[in-house]
């Protein structure tokens, strides 16, 4: 995994991908987007929408265009800046698949048999389709399509780029060296944030807060995170496992640490924690929800950004592509 600090050169790529396949939640932004979005600072961000993923798991047309629509507004409010970060639309690059292909041939099957978000899928009784089974070949073929060095990911990810750097080892043998072996960049604090019932916070699971959900629904969500039942007066212990003064912590600091002491001290509650964690989320998102009201006004702007970052991460593909034909021999 790179550190966090040794990311530093201007000219390195950093590539990321988040599918459109539900309503994006503090899990991701706070596992995912933030940290890419500080990333982005540090050299040439390449962010975009997963929609081919997606197919793996929605079929309803609407659904899937609303879903990214979605996405999109919810990134460029919570400060993607289209100046500085190449933001598109997967399915406008489709030399991805063409890529994914060509990939698909030189990876083992057993690799994929052993492939952990696809044997949980399995286990949680879903009866996969192909796509969902050649996925991470899919995923290698974003990444290595723009020679992405850093991949910020939250920790569920860590296998699919492995699986991305095998992959890309395998073709340099073969082939000679095409491809920028990429890393990924996991924060550890957010690597593997909660749901409110404890479990990871997952869109699959129902156990999410929207980054974007109204006040009320906000509230509902927050109030119903699971806590143990050590009773208010006592003074708390084994709070690394709390989950309201975890996500305090990666939210608001600050308020962590006071609400911290009085849970120590004891005579503080739990439901005390979650308004503080209430307040403070709706603090943090407040300039975000704005910005995103003002983009919904401005739809032909969202798809304008799309378009261009459509064309940049095009022109670098094709460019890619062209040496992975000569590589192998379509040419
Ligand atoms: P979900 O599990 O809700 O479907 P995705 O698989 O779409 O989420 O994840 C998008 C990005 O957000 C990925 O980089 C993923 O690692 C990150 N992410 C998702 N859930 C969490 C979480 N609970 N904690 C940290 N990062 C997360
Ligand atoms: N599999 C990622 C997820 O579910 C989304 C994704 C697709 C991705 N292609 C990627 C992430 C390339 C990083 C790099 O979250």
């Amino acid at each position: 995994m790179a550190a966090w600090g040794s990311v530093s050169c201007a000219a390195m790529r950093i590539l990321s991908g988040i599918q459109p396949s539900g309503k994006l939640h503090i899990g991701n932004y706070f596992g995912m987007m933030r940290p890419a979005l500080e990333l982005a600072e540090r050299g040439a961000a390449f962010y975009f929408i997963a929609d081919y993923h997606s197919l793996t798991s929605v079929s309803d047309a609407a659904q899937l265009r609303q879903n990214v629509l979605d996405v999109a507004l919810d990134f460029l409010a919570c400060g993607l800046d289209p100046a500085k970060t190449v933001f598109y639309r997967q399915s406008d690059v489709p030399q991805v698949t063409e890529l994914a292909w060509i990939l698909s041939c030189l990876t083992p099957k057993p690799m994929l048999d052993n492939a952990v978000s696809f044997k949980d899928k399995v286990a949680d009784g879903l009866t996969p389709n192909v796509g969902l089974f050649t996925y991470p070949v899919l995923q290698a073929a974003d990444i290595l399509i723009v020679q992405g060095a850093r991949v910020p990911v939250g920790k569920d990810q860590k296998q699919h780029i492995e699986i991305t750097r095998d992959i890309a080892g395998a073709f340099n043998r073969q082939f000679g060296e095409v491809f920028v072996i990429p890393e990924p960049v996991i924060k550890a604090e957010v690597a593997t944030l909660p749901g409110t019932d404890g479990r990871k916070m997952s869109k699959s699971y129902g156990n999410t807060i929207e980054i974007f959900g109204d006040e009320k629904a906000t509230k509902k969500k927050v109030m119903g995170i699971v806590t143990d039942s050590q009773p208010v007066e006592a003074p708390k212990q084994n709070l690394d496992q709390n989950i309201p003064l975890q996500f305090l912590k990666v939210v608001a600091p600050g308020r962590a640490k006071e609400v911290e002491s009085k849970l120590l001290a004891g005579g503080y509650g739990y439901g005390e924690a979650k308004k503080e964690l209430l307040a403070a989320l709706l603090d943090h998102f407040a300039p975000y929800r704005q910005k995103r009201a003002e983009l919904e006004k401005n739809l032909d702007y969202v798809q304008q950004v799309l378009r261009d970052g459509a064309a940049r991460a095009s022109a670098v593909a094709n460019e890619t592509m062209q040496k992975v034909r000569e590589a192998v021999g379509l040419r």
